[in-house]
């Protein structure tokens, strides 16, 4: 993005291009194994990046378009551009990054590893100066003093980035603001407490830890100022889709008269959506629920309801922060006239 300048944070990189555009791959972080181990998945077929996306290896709405742009590199490789980019259009269905990337890789209309590698590159770069911009924009959210609920991980494991829920966080930490964040553990597959505890503990920002059960009491005990999360799918009337329990929150900040905050790129935005209700939500394999990291919670063949997402509908949302700025209130009009 033009004019636009990323921040270095020296973290490690969730995703990375590693090598020319002939023979290069793609190396991803292994969120499977945070906390316990930082390893890298080094993805070199198309097969690879598809089970990365889809078993979580990398995730996240901004982090699974980047991956995917560059899948579209590595099947245009070995001479199978477009089947590659349908393919890997098929690993997640909810997160709208997914079909964003693919789709502006085949707006270029070429199958050369070279220019495509370029385009990879701007996606990523840009989601970068996204999150930047949301941090910026968002940064009047976090008080001094004041405590962040957040819920999932919306953080630089999810972007290319600093993050988008995150991102007022580590922009107001850098800037030397004192605050206190609340994570939702995020059951089933605790991004909360795997990732975005992990980030934020990394970059010295004041975590804790929560269940997921514990947002209602947290906020009546006055320990919440302000709940920020990410979306993985905005429609055009301003209903977003994120991770399952976004809702529980937002009906509970309504309650508490706390204020609701989704931080989103533009790229989350769907206008072909008309509302929440048209939102694809993924449903995932009932073992994710009857185990915790493997290890039996419940009865094996115990029936699960196991869907990955909800919607927020619009009229709990205080505002929606992107790069280009502040839509609020969130109404289909001042979605239009941000987004486009
Ligand atoms: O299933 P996940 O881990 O991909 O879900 C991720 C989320 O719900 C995030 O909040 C969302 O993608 C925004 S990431 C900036």
């Amino acid at each position: 993005m033009p004019g636009m300048t990323t921040t270095n944070h020296n973290r490690p990189a969730t995703i990375e291009w590693v090598g020319d555009a002939a023979s290069g791959h793609l190396r991803l972080i292994d969120q499977t194994k945070l906390p316990g181990a930082l390893e890298y998945l080094d993805c070199q077929d198309v097969g690879s990046v598809w089970h990365a996306i889809k078993r979580l290896s990398v995730r996240g709405a901004p982090a699974i378009g980047v991956s995917a742009a560059y899948g579209c590199v590595i099947g245009a490789q070995a001479g199978t551009f477009g089947e590659s980019a349908d393919y890997l259009a098929t690993s997640r269905p909810t997160a709208v990054n997914l079909f964003w990337a693919i789709d502006r890789m085949k707006g270029l209309g070429t199958a050369d590893p070279a220019r495509l590698l370029d385009e990879a590159k701007a996606i990523h770069a840009e989601d970068a100066a996204m999150c930047d911009a949301i941090g910026r924009n968002a940064m009047r959210l976090i008080k001094e003093g004041g405590g962040v609920l957040t819920h999932c991980n919306a953080g630089a494991l999810a972007t290319a980035g600093i993050g988008t829920a995150t991102a007022p966080m580590y922009t107001a930490h850098d800037a030397g603001r004192k605050f206190r964040v609340y994570a939702d553990e995020t059951r089933p597959l605790l991004q909360g407490a795997r990732l975005t505890a992990w980030e934020l503990q990394q970059a010295g920002i004041d975590v804790t830890l929560i269940c997921d059960n514990m947002a209602a009491s947290v906020m009546r005990e006055g320990k919440i100022d302000v709940v920020i999360t990410g979306a993985d799918r905005i429609a055009r009337n301003g209903d977003a889709a994120n991770k399952i329990g976004t809702y529980n929150l937002a009906v509970l900040a309504r309650h508490h008269g706390i204020p609701f905050y989704i931080a989103a790129p533009t790229s989350t935005f769907d206008l072909a959506c008309p509302s929440g209700a048209d939102i694809p939500i993924e449903q995932r394999e009932p073992a994710e629920v009857q185990t915790a990291m493997g290890h039996p919670l419940a009865p094996a063949d115990v029936k699960v309801y196991n869907p990955a997402f909800d919607v927020t509908p619009a009229e709990l949302i205080t505002a929606i922060i992107t790069e280009k700025g502040v839509i609020e209130p969130v109404t289909e009009d001042a979605v239009r006239g941000m987004v486009g």
